[in-house]
Formats: C-alpha cells, structure tokens, sequence
C-alpha cells in the first residue's frame, strides 16, 4: 500500500471557524478520501495553531485566561470536522505537550548545531500593538499611524535562526523540484521572492512581551514565535509515525510566503529531514464579490450554513464551485443555482426515477439487463470515458471539472431514460417490450450506482445512501466498483429520504 500523508494549515483560535477554514479541510478531505478508495494508506492530519501574541490578545480581551480561550475555540474547530464529516486521522493542538516537547527538542537541537544564535535587535516597536513596526508602515509625512500608539526606539536581546545561510540551497531545491509547488505561478512568485536577499529569521520573543509560547529550552526568558512553534506541527503529530515527509501541505495562498515556502523547507533542512514533497496551494474565497469580514456581516458560518443545507451539498459547491489554486467567490444565488439544477434536478432527480420506476414496473427489484441496443452501448461508453477522465483530472487537482464530467453523466442517464421512457414500455406486454423495460431500468439504477460511486468523495453521505437504496455495502475501496457490471440483477431496492429538498429558494444561508 502506498502511503499518503496530507495536512491542512492549522487555524488560529482567534476567533471562530469561517468559511475559509472550511474549504481548506473539505479539498483536504475529498483528496484523503480519494486516496483511500484509490487503495493507499493516508494519514490526513488538521489542527489548531494555538499560540502567540493575537491570541494572547484575544482572551484577555474576552476577560478569559488564555488556557481556557482556546480549549472554548479549540474545541469549535473539533466540532467542524465532525460537521463537516472529515475523515481526519488525528487533530492536532499546539498546545499539546506531544507538540511542545518536539520543538523544544527540535530548538536544542539547532542551538546545538549553531543553526540559532543571539543577538541585539534595534527596532522601532509599538507598544500598544506590541509588535516591532517597519518602515513601510509609517504614514507618507514620516509619522506612525494612530493605531500604533506610542512608537518607540528599542533595542533588545533576541534568538535568530540562520534562515540566509540556506538561501541558495532553497533556491537550487525549488528550481529542481518542480512538484514543491502547486499551482505553477507560486512555484514562480517564490523563486521571485527569493531572487532578493533574506534577513536571519527572528524565533524568540521576550517573556515579558509575550507569556503565551513555547519557552525556548535554552533561555527560559523566552517563547518561541509562533510561526516556528505552528510548522512542526505537521512533523510532531507523525514523528512516531513514520510518516514524515507529507506528500501534501495543504494552504491558503496568503501564508506560502514566507513562512511555508521559506521558512519550513530551511527549517527541516537545518535539522536534516526533507521538505514536504508538495505545498498545495489554493486561493481564497470572497463572499458576494467582497472580502469575508465578520464585523461588516459579510460573512458565511459554516455551521449555520450546514443547518440549513445538508453538509454534502456545501462540500458539493465548494468542490465545485472553486478550480484549485484560483480564488471563487460564494453567494448564496450561485449556490442556489448549482444546488437546483446539479443537485436536485439532476442527482436527486435520477435518485426518485430509479427507486420508483423500478418499484412501479418491476415490484421494486432490479430486473436482469437483456442484450444492450445502441442507446444502451452509448451510456457504457460514456460512463467509461467519464470515469478515465474524472481520474485524470483528479490526478491534476481539478476536481471542479470531475464533478463537471460526473454530472454530465448523470444528465445524460436522465436522457437516456427519457428515450426509453419505461413508462410506455410497461404498457407493452409483447416480450420485446417487457425485455426492453427490464434493460432500461437495469441500466439506469447501474449508471446511479456508478455515479455515485464516483461521487463518494465528495458528497460520502448522499453516496452512501444512494448506494443503500440499491442495496449496495457503505464503499470501502474502488477496486471493481467502478466497472459497468450486473451486479444490481436482483437487488431490492429501498426508499432513500429526499436527498435535496425543495423548494430551496425560501431558505436562507
Ligand atoms: N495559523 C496559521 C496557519 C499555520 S499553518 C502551520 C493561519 N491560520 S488562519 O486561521 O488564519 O488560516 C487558516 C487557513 O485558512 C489558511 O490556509 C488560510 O489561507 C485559510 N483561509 C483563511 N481565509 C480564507 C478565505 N477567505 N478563503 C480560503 N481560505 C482562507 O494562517
């Protein structure tokens, strides 16, 4: 068995799950799934990135103390990916002790090796924001914006990590491997980024400033900056594990520089291990052509969403409605329309004909096929093409053209029942016409329960229960189930529940 290691970036716990996050964990998630009916063995990791001056920030603002805040958010991102059925091996926190000891060790570890050395830094930092500002962010006329409060000249002790030192090997890695970025144009951007020198990285931030880290193991008076304490997470969930290095880091587009695409790949380097053999890179969602803000209510809760919609819809849309890699925009008319015309009319539609044709003509048990006709022939073959294709373009990461391809197939076995129209031929007694009403019904509840087959990884839930309607085993593996076969000859089929219902449109997201 092939083994197959993915992650998600973990989400700070800041402030509740969006969106975002969601999309990010169901892409992760219709790859583990994927790969699993593929035959490999996948080890799917997400997690929550737990420390650091913004979520320190956070509790106190909430009047909690910080242990507490993020077990309260931790434990809502936990919650999302059982809403959102993901198929997650393990949940990581940066909190946990597993964690924690491993980049203490990891830390030791390149201080020992002079890959860590201290220094004196000379900034100007703001105390209100408590952070270190750069010249960029003084206002045209010099002065430092108000949000800044009082600016300060400061000089103070710190830890660096030798990030320069690796910058050629980075740059040699990247020009040669051409899979360490997905799509392309990051790959492109990174090399750009790094055609100008890099400065040391800066890992460590003064007890006094910032309590809630990671202390460093060789300078209590210390913890660790988030960004170095939040990486290794993808190694210490699996040190034991054998898995390391990840076959995907899955991330949003915003954090592959500098911290995925320069930062991570130097830090293993240092410590001897392989970089990640691929970042998979996806854009970022709008809402209703604007920026997703909580404070203006442009806004999507994934969890009312999913109160309002069943989950497999939502994975549907976002599955579909997104090419990996590009940024899309949701709005709840854009769903609607995807979820009428694809999910109900189309999927939910060839669901309620093969159940109840199929108790009507033939006492509600799947006849025997007889000889197939060309119209029969047609659909095999098209459903053989459709199944290549939707492999090949699963290979590339274009899932929203597989679902594109699944679905023209199931608009063309609606067709096809059309043609034959059963409903006719179970007014025609002569044999001819009894043997074509037993082919058109086989073949229509075959190509349903190939379809959604097919489909399982994205919608596992509507799959399954179609596949039950048709007396068909929850899939555990694709081998043979993707083959157009006999198999249904006999099955009694059972009622499945309204799968999309209707009538969408006076539902709100
Ligand atoms: N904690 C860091 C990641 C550390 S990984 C070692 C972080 N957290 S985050 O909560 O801000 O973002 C988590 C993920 O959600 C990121 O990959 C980010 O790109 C993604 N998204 C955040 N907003 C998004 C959209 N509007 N659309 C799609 N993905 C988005 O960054």
């Amino acid at each position: 068995m092939k083994s197959f290691y993915l992650t998600t970036a973990i989400d700070y716990v800041n402030g509740s799950p969006h969106l975002g996050h969601a999309y990010e964990k169901v892409l992760a998630d219709v790859i583990a799934r994927s790969r699993r009916m593929m035959g490999d063995d996948v080890y799917f990791l997400t997690g929550t990135d737990e420390h650091g001056q913004k979520i320190q920030q956070s509790a106190r603002a909430k009047g909690v103390p910080t242990q507490q805040f993020v077990d309260d958010v931790a434990a809502e991102f936990v919650a999302l990916t059982k809403l959102l059925n993901l198929s997650n091996n393990d949940f990581i926190r940066t909190t946990e002790p597993r964690h924690k000891q491993v980049v203490r060790d990891i830390l030791q570890q390149l201080f020992g090796k002079g890959e860590i050395y201290r220094a004196e830094y000379q900034g100007f930092y703001s105390t209100r924001q408590e952070q270190f500002l750069q010249e960029k962010d003084r206002l045209p006329d010099g002065r430092w914006p108000e949000i800044f409060g009082e600016v300060t000249e400061i000089t103070e002790a710190n830890y660096f990590f030798k990030l320069r030192s690796y910058q050629q090997w980075l740059i040699d890695y990247v020009t040669a491997h051409e899979d360490f970025v997905f799509p392309a144009h990051r790959r492109k951007s990174l090399l750009e980024f790094l055609s100008e020198p890099l400065n040391d990285l800066c890992i460590s931030r003064p007890k006094e400033r910032l309590e809630w880290g990671i202390p460093l193991p060789f300078d209590e008076n210390y913890v660790t900056y988030v960004w170095f304490d939040a990486l290794l997470n993808y190694y210490s969930a699996v040190i034991e594990k054998g898995r390391w290095p990840a076959d995907y880091n899955i991330i949003g587009k915003d954090i592959l520089i500098p911290a995925h695409g320069i930062y991570w790949p130097i830090m293993l380097h240092a410590c001897g291990l392989p970089p990640p053999k691929t970042l998979l890179v996806h854009g970022w969602w709008s809402i209703n052509g604007d920026k997703m803000s909580k404070s203006t209510g442009n806004f999507i809760d994934p969890v009312a969403f999913c109160q309002d919609w069943k989950v497999d819809s939502l994975r549907y849309f976002l599955i579909r409605e997104m090419t990996v890699g590009a940024d899309s925009d949701f709005s709840m008319e854009q769903f609607l329309v995807r979820y009428n015309s694809e999910l109900a009319n189309n999927l939910g539609n060839l669901v309620n004909r093969t159940i109840n044709m199929t108790t009507r003509f033939a006492g509600g048990v799947v006849p025997a096929a007889g000889p197939a006709e060309d119209a029969e022939r047609e659909l095999q073959q098209l459903w053989t093409q459709t199944r290549d294709e939707v492999f090949r373009l699963n290979a590339g990461l274009q899932f929203h053209l597989g679902l594109e391809r699944t679905m023209a197939f199931v608009t063309a076995t609606n067709a096809y029942i059309e043609k034959r129209a059963p409903w006719k031929l179970a007014k025609d007694t002569s044999p001819a016409g009894q043997a074509l009403l037993h082919t058109s019904l086989a073949t229509m509840a075959e190509a349903l329960r190939l379809a959604v087959t097919l489909l399982w990884p994205v919608m596992p839930t509507v799959a399954d229960k179609v596949r039950g309607g048709l007396a068909q085993a929850p899939l555990a593996r694709w081998d043979g189930e993707l083959e157009w076969g006999i198999r249904l000859a006999g099955a009694k089929l059972q009622p499945v529940e309204i799968l999309f219902p209707k009538p969408a449109t006076e539902k709100k997201g």
